[in-house]
């Protein structure tokens, strides 16, 4: 049985959307969007109706003269024209614009999304997946997808109502001439569908290709004199010649392609035109139709070509966006950490017969008993692999439990959200991250509503606040990013100061210092030591000197912690702790 929030694919791997349930969720972000999409819709459709006047005009102008002999009221017929023409004009530049804001909105909503799912991802998943997956779907995935939806959109929405609504008043102005449109229709499905499936791999290949045309003429010329030395020159010639007949090769396969598609598609969008005029001269000649209709129906068939030839260019991009969708919308197939509203009753934290396997069937760690006295202080030990920081990861509530445990005030701590586990236990690692913000940001992020007072008080309890108040711009010094000012050690202060402010009763610390110089592991030990002060503390150190300290030694082995007791106690039992102390007596002296 796998414990909540470990449930997915234990490769790390994140997952995709299928395409029903990105399609499905597209439709929920255009549902809440359902004003804006009306109105740019109705605004296209009147302005496609506008560009649909044109030929209706004509017909009446060309059944008149044919009837009458005369033009009739040519110059209305005219004003009605160029009014029209500027009606459609003006509204499809503002239907474009606003479908452009519509596609910004719909594009912020799924990062917003995004984000807040992210950040709702049980901690162990994103762990597992790392952060470079989630760094691309959030950065190329999202930039993919915003080019199609900005520079897209906007046509795909003008060049759809406009083809449905040509199509309409051809059925209208005469029925029968829908068939003309019959034949194209597979005609052009056929034939992009035969496009798309080798556009991609072709284009793909044809830019490789010339890649490598490219690099072996700046090598060659980097490395003339090499070439020379070693009379390279003929087999780089032959190298070289060889790669530019592959990048010919597929130039004529992607010319090809295009050869092919752009005349299947021009075909099709003749055909509908000529079998317009053609049905529709006989269907005249046999007195069915007067030839203004013919016109009218003539013109409209024309009129298909421009919206669907935009439908079809923009179709290898939106398969494009739409790969990317479902990677986007793949975070939202992970089930969100579980969380409670139950309130921790005290500040005991403990572990309970603690499991937890990484892969399936392999524990690294058994039967963890572990509820040091809130307040006390537990050293860690054990040699490399034993579990300890797995232990650490389990009682911060980082990663669920496979079986038993790991609790906070009787609450499991995987289950409580994280600004509230934070104010109760929090794990210390070597890695101190700081964001790219004003000391005051990074402060805050634990205690938003902090005055400066309080942020000074915590920098001062960890020996930082002189370092800061000598700042030219004080707390507003922009930290974490390149050209920061301070010195590393302050950094790792600051951070420290932000548990200060988080407050929590328990603090796991997992090899904290051990990483650093003697002299900065001194001086940060100073700092942490101010943090530890009256907090219940679990230390995993391979510096037993923490050992030494602490109340209690825990020595984990093998996912067991097979010692427990005081420094003296172990030492005096002669087992693995007693071991482990006189080699590391013998290391340091
Ligand atoms: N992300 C992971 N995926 C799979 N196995 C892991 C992962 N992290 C740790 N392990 C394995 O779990 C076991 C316990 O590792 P853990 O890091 O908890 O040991 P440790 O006692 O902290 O060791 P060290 O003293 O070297 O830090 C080891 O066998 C390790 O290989
Ligand atoms: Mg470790």
């Amino acid at each position: 049985m796998s414990a909540p929030g470990t449930s997915f694919d234990q490769s790390g791997i994140l997952p995709v959307a299928s395409g029903r349930a990105s399609w499905r969720h597209l439709r929920r972000l255009l549902n809440e969007q359902r004003r804006p999409v009306t109105t740019v819709l109705v605004i296209q459709a009147v302005a496609s109706s506008a560009g649909l006047v044109g030929p209706k005009v004509l017909e009446d102008v060309i059944n008149n003269v044919t009837r009458s002999g005369g033009a009739g009221r040519i110059d209305t017929a005219i004003l009605i024209f160029a009014a029209a023409l500027v009606v459609q004009t003006v509204l499809t530049g503002v239907s474009r614009g606003l479908g452009a804001v519509l596609g910004e909105r719909v594009l912020a909503r799924l990062r917003e999304q995004f984000v807040a799912r992210v950040l709702d991802l049980p901690l162990g998943v994103v762990e597992r997946a790392g952060s470079g997956d989630l760094l691309t779907r959030a950065s190329t995935d999202v930039d993919d997808l915003s080019y199609t939806v900005r520079a897209g959109l906007p046509q795909l929405l003008v060049a759809s109502v406009t083809a449905v609504l040509a199509m309409a008043a051809l059925l209208w102005t005469a029925p029968v001439l829908g068939l003309a449109l019959v034949p194209s229709i597979p005609l052009l499905a056929v034939g992009t569908r035969w496009y798309l499936r080798r556009a991609r791999s072709a284009y793909q290949g044809e830019m490789a290709a010339y890649a490598r045309v490219n690099s072996d003429i700046q090598e060659s010329v980097a490395a003339g004199r090499t070439i020379e030395a070693f009379r390279l020159g003929p087999s780089r010639t032959a190298q070289t010649d060889r790669h530019i007949k592959e990048w010919i090769a597929w130039e004529r396969r992607t010319l090809g392609l295009r050869t092919v598609f752009f005349g299947v598609s021009e075909v099709g969008y003749v055909i509908p035109l000529v079998l317009t005029i053609l049905l529709g001269g006989l269907l005249h000649i046999s007195g069915g139709l007067s030839v203004g209709a013919v016109t009218a129906a003539a013109l409209y068939a024309q009129q298909l070509i421009g919206p669907v030839d935009t439908l079809l260019a923009w179709m290898d991009e939106v398969q494009v966006a739409s790969a990317s969708l479902s990677r986007v919308l793949g975070v939202h197939e992970i089930d969100p950490a579980p969380t409670t509203a139950d309130e921790p009753v005290d500040e005991q934290v403990a572990a309970r017969a603690l499991a937890y396997a990484y892969n399936e069937g392999h524990d690294v760690l058994r039967g963890v008993d572990l509820a040091p006295v809130p307040g006390a202080r537990v050293a860690v030990v054990g040699p490399s692999g034993a579990g300890k920081s797995t232990l650490a990861l389990l009682l911060a509530g980082i990663y669920a439990p496979r079986s038993g445990r790991a609790t906070v005030g009787g609450v499991d701590s995987h289950l409580i959200p994280p600004g509230r586990l934070r104010r109760e236990i929090a794990l210390v690692t070597q890695e101190h991250h700081l964001f790219a913000a004003s000391i005051r940001d990074n402060l805050r992020l634990v205690v938003p509503d902090a005055g400066d007072e309080e942020l000074y008080a915590a920098l001062d309890a960890v020996d930082a606040g002189d370092a800061v108040r000598a700042l030219p711009d004080g707390l507003d010094t922009r930290i974490g990013s390149a050209g920061s000012v301070l010195a590393p050690g302050v950094a790792q202060q600051i951070a420290i100061a932000r548990l200060v402010l988080a407050d929590p009763h328990t603090l796991v610390l997992d090899e904290a210092t051990s990483l650093l110089n003697p002299g900065a592991a001194r001086h940060l030990e100073r700092s942490l030591a101010r943090l530890l002060k009256g907090r219940t503390v679990i230390a995993i150190s391979h510096r037993l000197h923490t050992a030494n300290d602490a109340d209690l030694v825990a020595v984990v082995e093998d996912g067991r912690i097979t010692e427990f007791g005081g420094h003296d106690e172990l030492l005096a039992a002669s087992g693995a702790y007693a071991a482990l102390w006189r080699s590391w007596q013998g290391g340091v002296s």
